[in-house]
């Protein structure tokens, strides 16, 4: 009850109704002829069940097998980085395009949205001097080469950010625009994934995610926030992960970050599949498949996103979603 009343009081908004008009457009396919697409307007409709890969496994190349993954829609190969494709990414480059073409065609029929992440915590393009517009065109045709869906910003330049100066957030900007001029929302998918205390008011001085949010976030599909790596007791339980979050990061709670303006069926919940996949933050599954039960109450769709497979597989997301939306 007491959240309840806490909620209530919060008064975030739901819907924004965003939906990209049903024009025509065209854009390059892998073997460069140009294809006529309506774009999919459904294409970033929540819930997402997203899903990163940048661990190799053996005997496995490229994207596993969608058996592996039912019940995720969004597959997140990792990372594409200034200097080029790493980990998953780059075993994704290394499978003959019929192999690629015939994976993609599976996990299309699976419902399941094929991405490139990029950047990750060995990146940090706006410290390194890395310019935004040449490194988005760079990457958006590497995506447009490689016949995927689009993209996911794991910017992680915690310098850049802690730096306090607004460097960072207008990199992010002008990264997020020129990747929207050849990846266009409604064809492509294009979503960020800050860690949760980039959206705590007043403590950085360019103001962090609450920044991008007011400047570019109409391009951005939606969030998959890091609710770990955060110090040991932040957002371990559904409280601190949904109501109130510690003082050392306030208000970045998921309704409290609704509550300060980010549009709710934007925030996915994103967690690590065990406790050795991140330093802290870890849940086990049926805590998690609680906290998404009571969210789910209050009115979130948006889903979750996990680091990462093959920690997190079928099973996993199964027992995740058991009691919100069940598969
Ligand atoms: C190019 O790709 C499109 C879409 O996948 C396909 O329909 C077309 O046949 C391909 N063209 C060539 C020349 O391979
Ligand atoms: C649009 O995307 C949704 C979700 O991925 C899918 O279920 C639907 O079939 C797609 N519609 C068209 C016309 O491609
Ligand atoms: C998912 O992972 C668990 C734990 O590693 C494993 O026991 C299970 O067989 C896997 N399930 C699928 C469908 O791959
Ligand atoms: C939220 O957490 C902060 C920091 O721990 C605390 O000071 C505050 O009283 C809490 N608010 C509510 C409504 O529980």
């Amino acid at each position: 009850m007491f959240a309840l009343l806490v909620l209530a009081l919060l008064g975030f908004s739901l819907m924004d109704g965003v939906l990209s008009s049903p024009v025509k457009s065209t854009h390059p396919r892998e073997n460069g002829t140009e294809v006529s697409i309506s774009p999919n307007t459904t294409l970033a409709h929540s819930p997402h069940w997203v899903i990163y890969s940048d661990r190799s496994v053996s005997g496995l190349t490229g994207p596993p097998p969608v058996s592996e993954i039912e019940g995720f829609n969004v597959f997140a190969l990792s990372f594409l980085l200034v200097a080029g494709a790493f980990d998953q990414a780059q075993a994704w480059t290394q499978l003959t395009p019929t192999r690629r073409a015939t994976i993609k065609a599976e996990y299309a029929a699976a419902g399941i949205k094929l991405i490139v992440s990029l950047f990750g915590s060995t990146d940090a393009p706006t410290s390194n001097g890395a310019d935004p517009i040449a490194t988005a065109n760079t990457m958006a045709d590497w995506v447009i080469q490689y016949g995927l869906d689009g993209v996911d910003v794991d910017y992680e330049d915690f310098d850049a950010i802690n730096a306090g100066d607004g460097k960072a957030e207008a990199w992010l900007a002008s990264f997020t625009r020129q990747l929207r001029v050849k990846l266009p929302q409604g064809i492509f998918l294009l979503t960020h994934a800050p860690v949760a205390p980039w959206f705590s008011p007043g403590q950085f001085g360019g103001g962090a995610y609450l920044t991008v949010d007011s400047t570019v976030g109409s391009l951005i599909d939606w969030y998959n926030l890091q609710f770990y790596n955060q110090g040991a007791d932040e957002y371990t339980t559904c409280a601190g992960l949904l109501i109130n979050s510690s003082s050392t990061w306030p208000q970045s709670a998921l309704f409290q970050i609704a509550a300060n303006g980010v549009p709710l069926e934007k925030l996915v919940i994103g967690k690590p599949a065990t406790t050795s996949d991140a330093s802290n933050g870890f849940m086990s599954t049926s805590t998690l498949a609680r906290c998404l039960s009571i969210a789910k109450n209050f009115g979130w769709s948006a889903g979750a996103m996990v680091w990462e497979f093959p920690d997190a597989n079928s099973t996993w997301i199964g027992s995740v979603r058991r009691l919100s939306f069940p598969v």
